[in-house]
């Protein structure tokens, strides 16, 4: 099929990228110039393991282009390989069969979304000729945002004396980074939002078949239902981790792991042992800002929230408690240095959105100290522009730092060499956001481990 998705950012770019690797053709729209050069020249703009490789291959098979806008040259290459009829707007929408909008909702100072780029993609879509669209939201929205996208599309086309005939749907993405390449050729399953009643003979039903594991779970429901479900599986992951970070807290006061309580209470097949891995707190483009827009929402339509506002603030304690009680133990920050390894919100990315290394970063420079970093996935000149200094290697962050807190479990953290850490760093406090070490073996060498 001729698929347009537009907006470049995760899902977008690695929906784009995959659709175009399954055969079809695809173009994918973005306003951002930087990202835009990049895209066209096979570059990825944040990392995504496998993505580069796959972006570089469907831009060679010419199954994947780019565009700034629709009415461009290259849509009209792409599409002229179908028809060559395509010299205005309305020709070149004609031509595509799905439009996918994957736009960032970022959240506004009232805690809401800020739907301003998912509009602007809606009203590019309004052009005379062409009132059959096939449109789907994959942006994260809060409920009744798919109904006001149509109703806008209904005006919109009214206002140039059409009727609109497409149809809407949300399907909203479920993936992770780190791991989004096989999170959307794989997902655990399918939500799509709209009527079930034409779903399977719709241009989206059957794209949607085709790229769909025969075993994967299909849900059609209404609009709302899959807004909603969308939102409240991030904060139901969310509040799993708040959970967590909260029991850590009682386990540090009576000696016990919290590792074990986590197996322990994973072995139970009704709870599961995924997302209960306590550590720093949550932070990323998505928890912190869908936990956070779903209590305001609900709170706004007179909804109880307290559950909500307590997975947030746990969130937040997390990150404030841990970068406290490392510089507590530490002593005072003024003149020294803190060595921080994984500045990223997790391991695997070099997204830096809502991360808890910014927390102690925060704390330990306004007390006069300075922050040196090191993380495998991130460049140095762009941590640099954050204002740390920032090193290649951990070694050599180690061997220059009063204070060492490990902040990601990249797999050169998880099994650090801890002979050689004893050697180069001066230092004997070690901040574990993750967990990821034995207190006893620590101790052993002289460290003191603070979680
Ligand atoms: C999340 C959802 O998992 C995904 O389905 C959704 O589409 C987008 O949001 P992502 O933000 O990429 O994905 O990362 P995820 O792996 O879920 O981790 C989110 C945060 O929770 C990270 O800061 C991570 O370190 C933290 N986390 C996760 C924990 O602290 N403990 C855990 O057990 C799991």
């Amino acid at each position: 099929m001729k698929i347009a998705v537009i907006g470049m950012g995760y899902v977008g770019l690695v929906s784009a990228v995959s659709w175009a690797r399954a055969g079809h053709k695809v173009i994918g729209v973005e306003s951002n110039e930087e990202k835009l050069s990049l895209l066209k020249a096979g570059k990825t703009p944040f990392f995504e393991p496998g993505l580069e490789t796959e972006l570089k291959l469907a831009l060679e098979s010419q199954a994947l282009h780019f565009s700034k806008e629709f009415l461009t040259m290259e849509l009209m290459s792409i599409e002229s390989l179908v028809t060559n009829s395509l010299s205005n707007k309305s020709a070149i929408l004609g031509a595509v069969d799905l439009f996918f909008l994957c736009v960032g909702t970022p959240i506004l100072p009232n805690g809401l979304f800020d739907l301003t780029d998912l509009f602007e993609a809606v009203d590019s879509l309004v052009v005379p000729e062409n009132s059959s669209l096939s449109i789907i939201i994959k942006s994260t929205v809060l409920p009744g945002t798919t109904a006001q996208v149509e109703a806008r599309l209904k005006d919109g086309f009214e206002k140039l004396g059409k009727v609109f005939k497409g149809s809407v749907w949300f399907a909203p993405e479920f993936l992770s980074e780190g791991t989004a390449m096989s999170d959307t050729i794989n997902p655990s399953r399918v939500i799509i939002g709209g009527n079930s009643e034409v779903f399977k003979e719709s241009k989206l039903g059957q794209f949607i078949l085709s790229v769909t594991p025969a075993s994967t779970p299909i849900v059609i429901t209404d609009w709302a239902s899959a807004e909603l479900g969308k939102l409240a599986s991030n904060a139901m992951l969310a509040s799993r981790i708040s959970f967590i970070n909260e029991i850590g807290q009682v386990a540090d006061t009576v000696g016990a792991d919290i590792n074990l309580v986590a197996k322990i209470i994973g072995l139970d097949p009704r709870i599961g042992s995924k997302f209960l891995k306590a550590g720093v707190g949550f932070g990323g483009g998505c928890f912190p800002k869908d936990t956070t827009a779903l209590k305001n929402f609900g709170a706004m339509h007179g909804a109880s929230t307290d559950l909500l506002t307590a997975v947030i603030s746990t969130n937040e304690k997390a990150k404030l408690g841990f970068s406290e009680r490392v510089i507590k133990r530490f002593g005072e920050p003024h003149g020294k240095t803190l060595g921080i390894l994984g500045m990223a919100y997790k391991e695997g990315t070099d997204d830096i959105r809502n991360s808890p290394s910014l927390k102690i970063i925060e704390l330990f420079t306004q007390a006069g100290g300075k922050v040196v970093v090191y993380d495998p996935l991130i460049a140095r000149d762009k941590l640099e522009r954050l204002g740390v200094e920032a090193k290649a290697s951990w070694e050599e962050v180690a061997q220059m730092v009063d204070l060492i807190t490990i902040l990601t479990a990249d797999p050169q953290f998880v099994n650090l060499d801890w002979q050689k850490m004893r050697a180069i760093y001066s230092g004997t406090i070690i901040g574990d956001g993750r967990r990821l070490y034995s207190k006893k073996i620590l101790t052993k060498l002289g460290l003191n481990l603070i979680t």
